[in-house]
């Protein structure tokens, strides 16, 4: 789905998108009048009329310059503090915990009550608030869903924390909302909403690690994947466990690569193996260096990581 603020698909967004919408009716309104007095003062001057009485001006600067921004700001300012205090407060004990990670250029998702790790991917039930803790593992990020609610910052020094809800089950596009680099505009996150028990299944089939290779090419492909060093940036569960790249564990049921940069097909896998600079300037993946025939294997390895 879109980053649309104004199609909004749970609670805080809802919320944000009602004080836009009246934002911009009050907005309108101030710039209609605004038209009609402007086009009055310019009647009255090609009429060469001795224009209004200084009353008339005296009470229109102290009801349109102080009197109405003073109502409208008031109003707003109450309407904005409403909806600051619909926001669930954090720290209740009995909701889903989601951590997040955030690094140049892309997401660590870690599900504290049930050992999982992804990457770039948070999977949610529909109707249920998820507590988000945020963290950066570098620079200032920003997490960002527009359709589920408003965005808040990751710092290298402190924890930050956000409820997010979906109320209807969908595919949410989120982005990193603060400058963080050169690839800024390619740190993207999924947000997949699901029904609770299809969450639950989810949960059940995740905390299971990857199945052994059984072919062999699979099995040649994982030996390739640690021989060639893989697995000091990159964690499979009972295989190998670097952390400086996203955990591989569940790359195959993957939506994306590379931060969200393309989607998760074959061919964008191979590309990003063999050359990830032409994916991703700037990324820290190098490229794997292997022969067509290694780069097969290896690819048929990681395809088995549902
Ligand atoms: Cu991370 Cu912008």
């Amino acid at each position: 789905m879109e980053l649309a603020s104004l199609d909004p698909r749970g609670p805080a967004a809802a919320d944000t998108a009602v004080l836009w919408w009246i934002l911009l009716g009050f907005g309108g309104a101030v710039f209609l009048l605004f038209l009609v007095v402007l086009l009055r003062a310019l009647r009255s001057r090609a009429s060469e009329s001795d224009g209004d009485s200084p009353d008339l001006i005296r009470r229109f600067l102290i009801g349109g310059g102080l009197a109405l921004p003073v109502v409208v700001i008031l109003m707003v300012f109450g309407l904005t503090v409403g909806a600051m205090m619909r926001f669930p407060a954090l720290g209740s004990s009995d909701r889903l915990v989601v951590e997040l990670t955030g690094y140049q250029w892309w997401w660590d998702v870690v599900y504290p009550q049930s050992g999982i790790r992804i990457a770039n991917e948070m999977h949610i039930p529909v109707g249920a608030e998820v507590e988000v803790r945020m963290r950066s593992a570098d620079v200032v990020h920003s997490f960002w869903v527009p359709t589920l609610a408003g965005k808040i910052d990751l710092l290298p020094d402190k924890q930050t924390a956000l409820v997010i809800e979906a109320s209807e089950e969908g595919s949410y596009r989120g982005v990193c909302a603060e400058f963080c680099g050169l690839q800024h505009a390619k740190m993207a996150i999924t947000v997949v909403a699901v029904a609770p028990d299809e969450f639950e299944a989810w949960i059940r089939q995740t905390a299971t690690g990857p199945p052994a290779p059984t072919g062999e090419a699979e099995v040649r492909g994982q030996t390739i994947f640690l021989e060639t060093g893989c697995g000091e940036c990159h964690a499979i569960a009972g295989v190998a466990s670097g952390n400086r790249g996203p955990d591989l564990t569940h790359l195959a049921s993957r939506h994306t690569l590379a931060g969200g940069t393309v989607p998760n097909t074959i061919g964008h896998l191979r590309s990003w193996i063999a050359d990830p600079e032409t994916i991703k300037a700037g990324t820290e993946m190098e490229p794997a260096g292997l022969s067509e025939q290694d780069l097969d294997d290896l690819i048929a390895y990681l395809a088995t990581l549902e």
